[in-house]
């Protein structure tokens, strides 16, 4: 690791300071929560003729920059998919080789994470995974959960679709338990009972590596959120590309199905 979030943030006492927003982006209309596919790890080991895997090592790095800047920006929240619950056909070392990354870049990364206030939760079936990885999981959840800076949010044996289907059985039992009325379940009630229950949709959605899809993450919050496809390979994925995203944002108009408001 080059540099932790704790020294890459100026500390006041037990708050990070904020940094000055670049140029040209305006704070007014920062997306409140940014939710990024991180793809093109593999693409990017290959164009250096190195395995797949230096691509994952290096995307962590990348994945550890986009945090910094969001925090330092003052973006409430940031949601990244790690691993969906498709990314276990991979072969079995590159999987086991994702899943060692993950202890290691936690254990190595909670100290630096409690300083700087960060809020991280890890969305998926979590169940699945190895039980050292769950146990840091844990430890990270419980131990960060009283902060007070940006959520983050690792999509971790995530599955959109597998996420629904959670919500419809979580619904089902309450009603089979007779606690819950059917005529009751609104989009409300629904999102309850998602990972992301209590928090606010993604307004920005990035993509790397250029792929023009969801590939099964969010499937339900990302409803309205915009789309910046970027042909950078995430372990390429710089503060100039985070720029590029948040000009994008903010030349957008959201309509949520109305129109334009007129001009005044
Ligand atoms: C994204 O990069 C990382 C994970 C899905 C874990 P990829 O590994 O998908 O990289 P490409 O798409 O093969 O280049
Ligand atoms: C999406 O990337 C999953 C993650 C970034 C964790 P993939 O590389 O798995 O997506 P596809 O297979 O190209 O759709
Ligand atoms: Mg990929």
């Amino acid at each position: 690791m080059s540099r932790s979030l704790a020294t890459a943030l100026s500390v006041e006492g037990n708050r990070p300071s904020r940094c000055a927003l670049p140029p040209g982006l305006d704070a007014a209309r920062l997306p409140a929560h940014v939710a990024v596919i991180m793809d093109g790890n593999g693409r990017w080991a290959g164009q250096r003729k190195l395995p797949r895997v230096m691509g994952h090592r290096e995307g962590v790095e990348a994945l550890k920059r986009t945090l910094r800047l969001c925090s330092d920006w003052g973006i409430g929240a940031l949601t990244a998919y790690a691993f969906s619950t498709e990314n276990w056909n991979r072969p079995g070392e590159e999987v086991s080789f994702l899943m060692t990354l993950f202890e290691r870049v936690l254990a190595r990364e909670l100290q630096a994470l409690e300083q700087e206030q960060v809020r991280i939760r890890f969305l998926g079936d979590l169940e699945q995974l190895p039980e050292g990885l769950q146990q840091l999981i844990q430890d990270a959840t419980d131990r960060t959960a009283a902060n007070t800076g940006i959520r983050f949010n690792v999509c971790t044996n995530y599955g959109g679709r597998r996420e629904l289907v959670r919500a419809a059985r979580l619904l089902a039992e309450q009603v089979q338990r007779g606690d819950l009325d059917p005529e009751a379940i609104d989009e409300q009630t629904f999102a309850s009972q998602l990972f992301t229950s209590g928090q606010a949709d993604p307004d920005l959605l990035i993509r790397t590596s250029g792929e023009q899809r969801i590939s099964n993450f969010l499937l339900w919050q990302l409803a309205y959120a915009e789309l910046h496809i970027t042909d950078v390979l995430w372990p390429d994925f710089d503060e100039a590309a985070l720029i590029a995203a948040l000009m994008d944002f903010q030349s957008r108009q959201r309509r949520f199905g109305g129109v334009d408001s007129l001009p005044s």
